[in-house]
């Protein structure tokens, strides 16, 4: 069977990465017709937005998008493209695996949990103004439909895998109307999934456990930011950003990408690490039902990792991004 899908290799890293993983997908025996477009920076002079309506329609037109980083300028200019992409598609469930390599060093051994991050509202509404020159206001939406889709979601994901625990990170004792009602949506939900075991801790705590002891967990739910900056940390914990893949879902599409950004300091050398958007495209391939071929990509990318010859520069290696993809789709073949 082919498929038709979107593929925007970002800017940064993002070419780099995406050209990796293409490779890879394209040596495990999937047809797919790529519908390339370009998005961000680099587009704002020709078309006056970084997100031209040619990106929207084709993800809506394809409904599955693999996508490299794009850069948002900080404090100033337009709206994250990448904050624009998920509202506008309503790609409302941000998902991250956080998971122990062997062959990588890192600081613990059997790290295996999923980040599930809720995508479309909290302070990303992006609902922000000065209300005096020196004063400005940012302001944090959480509404019971986003939390109870969100919270169902991360149950699902618990039930498909065969995980045994959910935990809601959240910040109630201080955020009492709006993260008081994101906790009251999880345990609503969680009632109705009595065989998954359910609990609450506040975010603060949650980042001194997951340093402590993160194979403890399994699924964690939270709001957008909390879920930004917990599976940022949360990749540190297995080796770093450019291990951990990511999957924007909606209802009616979803956009696969790494969780991490383009990379401006290391950008078109050849030395970032493909893992994270090749296994990007691997939770793609499951979404699209080609699961025999993410497995067969998915084993290889272990091998390569454990086998520890080929590893790129942050993994203490020296092995260039398309390097490594040669070595994956070496492996697949064996
Ligand atoms: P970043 O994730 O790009 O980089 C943080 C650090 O991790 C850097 O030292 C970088 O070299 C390293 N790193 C990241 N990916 C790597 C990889 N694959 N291999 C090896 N090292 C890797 O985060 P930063 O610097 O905060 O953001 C840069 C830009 O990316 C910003 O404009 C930000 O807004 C954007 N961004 C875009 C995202 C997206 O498109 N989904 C997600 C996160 C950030």
């Amino acid at each position: 069977m082919e498929h038709n899908i979107t593929l925007i290799p970002g800017d940064g890293i993002g070419p780099e990465v995406i050209s990796a993983a293409v490779k890879v997908i394209e040596n495990s025996g999937v047809c797919i017709n790529w519908e390339i477009v370009r998005m961000g920076a680099e587009v704002i002079e020709e078309f006056n937005t970084p997100i031209p309506s040619y990106v929207l329609e084709s993800i809506k037109k394809n409904k599955v998008a693999l996508k490299g980083p794009v850069t948002t300028p900080v404090g100033m200019g337009f709206k994250s493209v990448n904050v624009t992409l998920r509202q506008e598609l309503n790609l409302y469930a941000n998902i991250r695996p956080i998971k122990t390599f062997q062959g990588v060093t890192s600081r613990y051994e059997n790290v295996d949990l999923i980040i599930v991050r809720e995508n479309s509202e909290d302070l990303y509404a992006g609902i922000e103004h000065m209300i005096t020159e020196d004063i400005a206001e940012s302001i944090k939406i959480i509404s019971k439909k986003a939390s109870d889709r969100i919270v169902e979601y991360a149950f699902k994901i618990a039930k498909e895998q065969n995980r045994k625990q959910v935990i809601a990170v959240h910040k109630a004792n201080i955020m009492k109307l709006s993260d008081g009602l994101f906790l009251r949506c999880a345990r609503n939900i969680a009632t109705m999934h009595s065989e998954i075991d359910f609990g609450d801790v506040i975010v603060d705590a949650m980042s001194m456990k997951l340093v402590m002891n993160p194979e403890k967990y399994d699924v964690l739910v939270m709001p957008n930011l909390y879920g930004d900056i917990l599976s940022d940390m949360a990749a540190g914990l297995i080796g770093g950003l450019g291990l951990v893949p990511g999957a924007n879902i909606g209802e009616e599409g979803a956009v696969f990408e790494p969780a991490h950004g383009s990379a401006p300091d290391i950008a078109g050398t050849n030395i970032a690490n493909p893992t994270a958007c090749i296994l990007s495209a691997v939770m793609m391939l499951r979404y699209i039902g080609e699961a025999e071929a993410a497995d067969k990509i998915e084993k290889a990318v272990e091998a390569v990792l454990k086998e520890g010859k080929y590893l790129t520069c942050d993994l203490g290696g020296t092995t260039g991004t398309q390097e490594f993809a040669e070595a994956v789709i070496d492996k697949m073949g064996k």
